[in-house]
């Protein structure tokens, strides 16, 4: 535990035109930043996928919103690892990727990754675990394989 975060790519920077350039850009941020991708995959969510992922925030206003954001089109599934030993690659991807919103992420943090990709608060182009807990949950609930692997 702690070991491995969950990143995504989300649906918005798919959407684009110039959409694989600007993945390349994240993954650039990313490897510059000592954050490794060990395992990735393009996939699309369904409705079920989406809502079993998302159900801690079941109820809130915007949830409709964000179910719909996110099986809206392919989106890139990542597993995380810091290749430095002192960095806690969970709390370090969440730094990278800067506030919810992008407009206060713009105001505060313009180098973070949704400063530059972001355009709102629900269409925020990257996702990350928030506690050794969820980034266990949601590595296993994307990339059961991983854990197999090592039992
Ligand atoms: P993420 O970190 O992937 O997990 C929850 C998501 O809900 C979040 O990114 C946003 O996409 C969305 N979200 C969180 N807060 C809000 C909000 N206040 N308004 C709209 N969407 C939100």
């Amino acid at each position: 535990k702690g070991k491995y975060t969950l990143g995504i790519i989300k649906p918005d920077l798919f959407s684009q035109p110039n959409c694989e350039m600007q993945a390349r850009k994240i993954k650039d941020l990313m490897q510059r930043n000592n954050v490794q991708i060990i395992k990735s995959h393009r996939t699309q969510l369904t409705k079920e996928r989406a809502e079993q992922f998302y159900g801690e925030h079941a109820g809130k206003f915007f949830y409709q919103r964000l179910i719909s954001f996110m099986t809206s089109g392919p989106l890139e599934l990542m597993v995380l690892e810091s290749n430095k030993d002192d960095l806690d690659v969970i709390t370090h991807w969440r730094t990278l990727m800067g506030p919810t919103h992008a407009e206060k992420a713009r105001a505060n943090s313009p180098n973070s990754i949704r400063a530059q990709f972001g355009y709102s608060d629900t269409r925020n182009v990257v996702h990350g675990s928030d506690s050794p807990d969820n980034a266990e949950k949601e590595v296993s609930f994307f990339f059961p394989e991983l854990f197999e692997e090592h039992n």
